[in-house]
């Protein structure tokens, strides 16, 4: 497949329709999650294959850990196994794994595997990619919030999670919802949003490129005219 016409620094993803992918199936939610698994592969793959540098999925939400606990449960599994499992797939593609959230919610067992996965891919430098886990924008922008004020700063951007990352140049949006969901709501200022109807398990390379390619219709004028 040929790299998309233009290629974005950084790519964001909000993954949606896991569990109506797996309803109309029949099946059970978390079979939509353990498919989803297979799409955040193809991406972080094609976005090594095209030079993209940047590629940020927002996994698990602050308002998500109001979800079932069995749910609650399966996808912290999931995501604990699915990081394990793609560790030398990272190492192989020159990628950096990192982890952004509110890790003070997270397992002993999940933070202490994030800092290793973290370190052992640490000199990936084709690509970093980064799961935002029991994140959420208005906790990132408080939390800063209040380390800026104790710093005597006036510069909220060194203390945001998202510190030393490149402002997302796309926002994707799968399964037909156009909404925000509480995500990086301070960097997101100038990002270009591109919705599919498509669900997460069936994103693939294709629809991955075609996401881009609308993005790249795109004038970004920055509040500025050209
Ligand atoms: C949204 O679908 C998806 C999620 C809440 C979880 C996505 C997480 C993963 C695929 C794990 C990725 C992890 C690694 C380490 C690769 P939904 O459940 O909101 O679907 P619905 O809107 O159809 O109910």
């Amino acid at each position: 497949m040929q790299p998309p016409s233009i290629i974005p620094t950084h790519v964001s993803i909000i993954m949606d329709g896991n569990g109506r992918w797996a309803r109309q199936r029949g099946k059970e939610r978390v079979y939509g999650h353990f498919e989803g698994v297979e799409s955040v592969r193809a991406v972080m793959e094609a976005s090594v294959d095209w030079g993209i540098r940047y590629v940020s999925f927002f996994a698990f939400s602050e308002e998500n850990w109001g979800r079932p606990d069995s749910e609650v449960n399966t996808l912290m599994g999931l995501m604990l196994k699915a990081m394990v499992g793609e560790l030398e797939n990272f190492k192989e593609h020159g990628v950096h794994f990192r982890v952004l959230g509110n890790r003070s919610r997270l397992s002993d067992e999940l933070n202490a595997t994030i800092d290793m996965i973290d370190n052992e891919t640490a000199g990936g430098d084709r690509l970093t990619m980064i799961l935002l886990i029991s994140y959420s924008g208005k906790w990132d922008i408080q939390q800063a919030a209040r380390r800026m004020a104790a710093a005597g700063s006036d510069d909220i951007e060194p203390f945001l999670v998202t510190s030393g990352i490149p402002d997302p140049d796309l926002l994707i949006r799968t399964s037909g919802e156009q909404r925000l969901s509480n995500y990086m709501l301070w960097q997101l200022a100038y990002t270009e949003f591109v919705f599919t109807p498509t669900l997460w398990p069936d994103f693939r390379k294709e629809e991955y490129r075609a996401a881009i390619e609308e993005y790249a219709l795109r004038d970004r004028r920055f509040g500025k005219v050209k």
